[in-house]
């Protein structure tokens, strides 16, 4: 299958799942739901879930069993994008093509969408419909959303990057900043899929987390690097937010030509992991060239 149509096709699947899960929440706050669909259901890639669904039916997973997490670690992914925009974060008005979420429904409203989607994200890994076998990872996936989401993984990013404003810092320093900001949740999402097995084996789990290493590393340099190069309504998001803010990125430090040539080098990486497993690792590979040919 080609990497276009195998995207459309867990995009599609992935859309449907969330507005299932946000629709079957109780009518409690109006505002507060939509909110949390304007953030949740208005457009996104789905990289995260693509990653889910691809490394679970590349290890013989069935799609159902890979919709829990696909589902989960995009609520999560969705509650940073609103909350790195609010005006104490990155003072950003546009996302997927839309205002931004505190801009339709206020500051506090942003604030709370955030919060239940990250909730959310608990609330659908967590349930008991899990098949028997898989009990015992879907502890482990729990405790991996956790984790990298929170102070070791995406908010402790994001406090790093916050820091590196105004400043110039190491080249290790934007390493840890972006490892931890937009790493760990993709790290994640790859990891995800590889517990959705009980047999996994542990010299295969952690190859796939080297790839996943690289290519989150590759996402977040390429995102800095269309920071510059692309256009807002190409990009459905500011262009040039980073040097608005002053950030520390990859181009900032490198310069471009060199940012463009890192991440070629890193995904290169990343291919050649995929060498040692004994898969079809096609998708995967193809995946890997997406991260750094995408145009938004
Ligand atoms: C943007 O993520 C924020 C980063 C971590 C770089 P995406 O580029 O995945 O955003 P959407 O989900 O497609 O809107
Ligand atoms: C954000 O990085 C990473 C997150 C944890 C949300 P950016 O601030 O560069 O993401 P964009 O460019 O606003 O999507
Ligand atoms: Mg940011
Ligand atoms: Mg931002
Ligand atoms: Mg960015």
């Amino acid at each position: 299958m080609l990497i276009s149509e195998h995207l459309k096709k867990y995009r599609t699947r992935v859309d449907r799942v969330l507005e299932q899960k946000v629709d079957a929440l109780d009518e409690v706050s109006e505002p507060l739901k939509k909110a949390m669909k304007h953030g949740l259901l208005l457009g996104g890639k789905r990289v995260r879930p693509i990653l889910v669904y691809t490394v679970g039916t590349m290890l013989g997973v069935g799609e159902d069993i890979l919709d829990a997490p696909a589902a989960a670690i995009e609520c999560i992914h969705a509650y940073s994008l609103i909350h790195d925009d609010l005006p104490c974060m990155d003072d950003d008005d546009l996302r997927r093509g839309h205002p931004t979420v505190h801009n339709v429904y206020g500051e506090a409203h942003g604030m709370l969408a955030g919060d239940a989607l990250q909730t959310l994200a608990f609330e659908i890994l967590s349930d008991d419909d899990f098949p028997e076998e898989l009990r015992k990872n879907q502890i482990k996936m729990v405790n991996l959303l956790a984790k990298s989401s929170g102070y070791d993984g995406m908010c402790g990013g994001q406090s790093l990057d916050i820091l590196a404003e105004n400043r110039k810092i190491s080249l290790d320093e934007l390493k840890k900043v972006h490892s931890h900001k937009t790493g760990a949740l993709i790290r994640c999402a790859v990891l995800l899929g590889a517990l959705s097995t009980p047999h996994i084996v542990s010299e295969y789990y952690d190859i796939l987390s080297q790839y996943a290493d690289c290519i989150g590393l590759a996402f977040q340099v390429h995102d800095d690097i269309l920071d510059i190069i692309s256009d807002t309504e190409i990009l459905g998001k500011p262009q040039g937010s980073d040097i608005a803010n002053n950030k520390s990125t990859y181009p900032s430090l490198l310069g471009l030509d060199e940012a463009i040539a890192y991440e070629k080098t890193i995904i290169q990486e990343a291919i050649e992991l995929l060498e040692k497993l004994p898969y079809d690792t096609t998708i995967l590979k193809d995946f890997a060239k997406y991260i750094i040919d995408r145009k938004s």
